[in-house]
C-alpha cells in the first residue's frame, strides 16, 4: 500500500455536523477530515449515516446544523448545492446508480457542461476529451451508446468519468464494489491508486471490510449517525473494526451448519438450458443449502432468473418434490413455493412507490386478503414488524417510503418479503451484498433457520468464504455449465477455485 498522504490543507472539513429528516436523527454532530493524496475509509452499519454525511458533502443535502469548509475555505450553506459541489471539484460515484439511462456515457459524462461552438454542442472537443480521460483511467468502455446497454461495472466507471471530468480533486465512492465483480474491483483499485499519486483525496464506503485494508490510509467509523473513530488503517486489525461496526465483539461470522440435509429431495434439474446455461444437472433435498459458485458471465443469475419463469427454458426437465414442472413465470413460481431475491436490489426486488410494510408483504398478498376485498392491514403490519424486528432493520415507520431506508436496509426488506411468503425453496443471488457485517452474521444464521425447519437454499455468491462457511454442496458453473461438484466433508478451497477459473480436469 503506498502512503502519499501530503501535509497539505484539507480538502474537506465537516464540522460538528447535524443532519435530521423527520423520524430520524442521520448523524450526530459528526466532524470528518480529508487531505489531499489520502484515501479515507468510512464505515458502519446499514443506516449508521455514511451516504447522509458525503450526501451533505457533495451538496445533494443540506445539513441541518453544521460547518462545511472546502480548501480551506467556509462555504455558506444555504447556498450549497450539488452545482456549486461540483465548481468546488467534488465529484461521487453514487451506491444507487444515477445515470440517465436513454442518453449515451458521452452525453451523461458531460452533461450541464457541454463545450459550444457558437449556439451548437461541440460533440468532436467532447469526444476528444472523453478520451484523454479514458486513456487516464485506462478503460475501454464504449461511452458512445446509451447507457442501459452498458454493464454494470462499466456504469460504475461512467460515473467515475463524469465525476473525474469535473476535474474533481475530491471524489466519494459510496460502495462501489457493492455491485462489482472481483477483476472490475481489481482495475478500481488501480484507478485509486493512480488518483491518490495525483494528489485527489477519496472518500470510500464500503461493506466489504477487506478493501479497507486493500486501499485506504484512514478509516471512520460512524455509528446511528455519532461518530465513533478515526484513525490510521495501518495500526488497525480486521476484529478490531469488525467491533467497532458491530459495536459487539463478533468472533464467529458464519455459524455451525446445522446438520439438517433430510433424504428428500426438492429440486432436480436434468439437462436443464436455458439463456446463459446449458445441460444444468443439479439436486436439492430438503434441509440443504446448495451453493453455486462462479464468475461472472458463468450462467448464475441466468440459472436463478429462469428457475423463477423470468427467463424462458430451452430445453431438459423440472422436477419439485417428485412431480415434473413448467415455470413460465413468477407467478407459477410463487405458486409453487418458489421465492427469489435478485441480484439487482433497485430493479428486481422492491417497488419504488411503496412503504417498508408493502414491499415486505408483496409477495404474499393472498395471505392478507379478507374475502377477496379487502387487505388485512394490521395482520400486514404485524408480519412486517416481526420480521424487520428479526432482520434488524433500521426504520422510523413500516409507513416510511421504501426510498428513504439506507441501501443496505432495503436489500433487507428484500429478504424479509420471501421470510413473510413463507417460501418453500430460496433462490438468492448475492443476497448480502451491500449488508453490514453485523447483519450479514444474521443472515446466515436465518439462511440456517430455514433450512432446519425444512426448507431448501440455492444460493449464489461471487464471495467463495461465504459458500465455504455455509452451504451443505457446491456446485461451480464456468461458462454456462456445471463443471464441479463437492460436498462439505470434501470442501477444497483450491480445487474450487481451480474449476472456477476454468482450468479443472
Ligand atoms: N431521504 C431520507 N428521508 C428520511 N430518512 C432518510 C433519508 N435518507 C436517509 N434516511 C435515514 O437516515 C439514516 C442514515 O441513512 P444512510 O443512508 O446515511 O445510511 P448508510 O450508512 O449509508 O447505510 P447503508 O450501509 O445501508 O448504505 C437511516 O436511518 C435512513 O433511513
Ligand atoms: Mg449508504
Amino acid at each position: 500500500m503506498t502512503k502519499s498522504i501530503k501535509s497539505d490543507s484539507p480538502l474537506i472539513e465537516v464540522k460538528n455536523c447535524t443532519k435530521l429528516f423527520p423520524a430520524t436523527v442521520a448523524l450526530d454532530d459528526v466532524s470528518f477530515t480529508l487531505l489531499p493524496g489520502e484515501v479515507h475509509a468510512l464505515v458502519g452499519e446499514n443506516g449508521a449515516g455514511k451516504s447522509t454525511l458525503v450526501k451533505c458533502i457533495s451538496g445533494e443535502y443540506a445539513m441541518t446544523k453544521g460547518e462545511l469548509f472546502v480548501e480551506g475555505e467556509q462555504i455558506h450553506l444555504r447556498d450549497y448545492n450539488v452545482r456549486e459541489a461540483q465548481n468546488r471539484h467534488i465529484g461521487i460515484v453514487h451506491q444507487e446508480f444515477q445515470l440517465m439511462e436513454e442518453m449515451t456515457g458521452l452525453e451523461n459524462i458531460y452533461v450541464g457542461h457541454y463545450s459550444q461552438k457558437g449556439p451548437f454542442v461541440d460533440w468532436k472537443d467532447l469526444d476528444a476529451r472523453a478520451q484523454k480521460l479514458f486513456e487516464f483511467l485506462g478503460s475501454n468502455v464504449n461511452y458512445n451508446v446509451p447507457v442501459k446497454r452498458l454493464r454494470t461495472a462499466d456504469k460504475q466507471i461512467i460515473q467515475l468519468a463524469r465525476a473525474l471530468a469535473l476535474d474533481a480533486k475530491t471524489i466519494i465512492f459510496d460502495e462501489l464494489t457493492a455491485v462489482l465483480p472481483e477483476a472490475d474491483i481489481q482495475n478500481i483499485y488501480r484507478i485509486i491508486n493512480l488518483l491518490r499519486d495525483n494528489g485527489i483525496g477519496i472518500i470510500y464506503i464500503s461493506h466489504r471490510l477487506d478493501e479497507i485494508f486493500d486501499v485506504c490510509d484512514s478509516y471512520t467509523v460512524l455509528m446511528d449517525g455519532k461518530h465513533i473513530e478515526t484513525g490510521d488503517v495501518g495500526t488497525l486489525t480486521k476484529d478490531r473494526l469488525i467491533q467497532l461496526i458491530s459495536g459487539r465483539e463478533l468472533t464467529k461470522v458464519y455459524p455451525q451448519v446445522p446438520d439438517s440435509v433430510s433424504n428428500d429431495i426438492f429440486l432436480k434439474l436434468k439437462n436443464f438450458s436455458g439463456n446463459g446455461f446449458n445441460n444444468i444437472d443439479l439436486t436439492a433435498k430438503k434441509g440443504e443449502v446448495v451453493g453455486i459458485a462462479g464468475l461472472v458471465g458463468a450462467g448464475k443469475t441466468e440459472l436463478l432468473q429462469s428457475l423463477f419463469g423470468n427467463n424462458p427454458v430451452t430445453n431438459g426437465e423440472m422436477w419439485l418434490n417428485g412431480k415434473k414442472i413448467n415455470i413460465h413465470n413468477p407467478k407459477a413460481a410463487i405458486k409453487e413455493g418458489l421465492g427469489l431475491i435478485p441480484d439487482e436490489r433497485r430493479m428486481l426486488g422492491l417497488n419504488r412507490v411503496f412503504d417498508v410494510r408493502k414491499n415486505a408483504t408483496l409477495a404474499n398478498l393472498n395471505k392478507y386478503k379478507i374475502a377477496n376485498l379487502f387487505m388485512d392491514q394490521n395482520k400486514e403490519y404485524e408480519d412486517a414488524e416481526t420480521v424487520m424486528d428479526q432482520l434488524n432493520l433500521k426504520y422510523s415507520s413500516l409507513r416510511q417510503n421504501i426510498n428513504t431506508l439506507s441501501g443496505g436496509n432495503q436489500q433487507k426488506v428484500v429478504i424479509g418479503k420471501w421470510i413473510i411468503a413463507d417460501t418453500d425453496l430460496y433462490l438468492m443471488d448475492e443476497p448480502t451484498r451491500g449488508i453490514d457485517v453485523g447483519a450479514k452474521s444474521e443472515i446466515y444464521h436465518l439462511i440456517h433457520e430455514l433450512v432446519a425447519q425444512g426448507k431448501c437454499v440455492i444460493l449464489v455468491s461471487p464471495e467463495l468464504e461465504e459458500l465455504l462457511g455455509l452451504c451443505h454442496k457446491i456446485y461451480v458453473m464456468y461458462e454456462g455449465e456445471i463443471c464441479y461438484e463437492t460436498e462439505r466433508e470434501n470442501f477444497s478451497q483450491e480445487e474450487i477455485m481451480t474449476y472456477l477459473l476454468g482450468s479443472g480436469k
